[in-house]
């Protein structure tokens, strides 16, 4: 494994947390070349205007508190921030959202990350099979995973034929080709975040589950907008 990923990992591990952060998963991915939107976490209002200054706007901010797993369930979420007035105001409601809904939570900072533009929301996802071990998903997001199971699996490691057939084999396949409007999506970018989470996921086996959820994909290119790992219990 990567030193920086066993860091990243041990981390967790030492608070007790059997979860990574979204900014600690997101590092995990960028380690890993996957492509993930731009953020850096802040610690004040002013350290928060600083960062969407050098992220440039529009700007999304999101609660980091380990008691938050939902963000936006708890009102832990704000898009598409144009200024820094915005980007004042919502740090402070996202404060004020996190602590009326969620009692006790401990606020670790403010992740203030690059807004991705809306496009085809795909979701890339692992979970292990108690008998054949890390398994990788491909799916649409949204209604297409949530209530048609319309979803591809395979056993990793994954080959770049894999990676075709998973994406080719979903029901709404011709939603990526371009159907009705739609943009048609850079099929290369996603076999790219098959191969590389294929890749992480081999080379991390303390990776119980994993979900990049949305993922944004365009014409050219494709971005991580959302990123969850569940680390595997204490063994023994
Ligand atoms: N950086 C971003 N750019 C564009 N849209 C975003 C971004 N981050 C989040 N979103 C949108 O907000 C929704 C909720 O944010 P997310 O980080 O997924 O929070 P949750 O913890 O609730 O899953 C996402 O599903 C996506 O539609
Ligand atoms: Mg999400």
């Amino acid at each position: 494994m990567k030193g920086e990923a066993e860091k990243i990992i041990s981390k967790a591990r030492e608070e007790d947390r059997d979860f990574l952060l979204e900014p600690e998963a997101k590092r995990l991915c960028a380690l890993y070349g996957l492509p993930v939107t731009r953020f850096e976490v802040a610690k004040s209002e002013d350290e928060a205007v600083e960062a969407a200054r050098r992220i440039g706007f529009p700007i999304v901010l999101k609660v980091i508190s380990p008691q938050v797993l939902h963000k936006s369930d708890v009102g832990g979420v704000i898009l598409n921030l144009k200024d820094e007035e915005g980007v004042r105001e919502a740090y402070r409601r996202i404060h004020e959202n996190v602590k009326a809904k969620v009692p006790g939570a401990v606020i670790e900072g403010i992740l203030v990350q690059e807004m991705a533009p809306s496009s085809t929301e795909v979701i890339v996802g692992a979970i292990k099979d108690p008998t054949f071990g890390p398994t990788i998903m491909f799916g649409l997001g949204g209604i297409f995973v949530e209530i048609l199971r319309d979803v591809s699996f395979r056993l990793v490691p994954i080959e770049r034929v894999d990676a075709e057939e998973m994406i080719g084999e979903i029901k709404a396949y011709k939603i990526l080709e371009g159907a009705r409007g739609m943009p048609k999506a850079d099929k290369e970018a996603l076999i790219e975040i098959l191969l590389k989470t294929s890749e992480m996921l081999m080379d991390i086996p303390e990776i119980k589950e994993l979900d990049l959820n949305p993922i944004m994909v365009y014409e050219k290119g494709a971005k991580i907008v959302d990123a969850r790992v569940i680390l595997e219990g204490a063994k023994g």
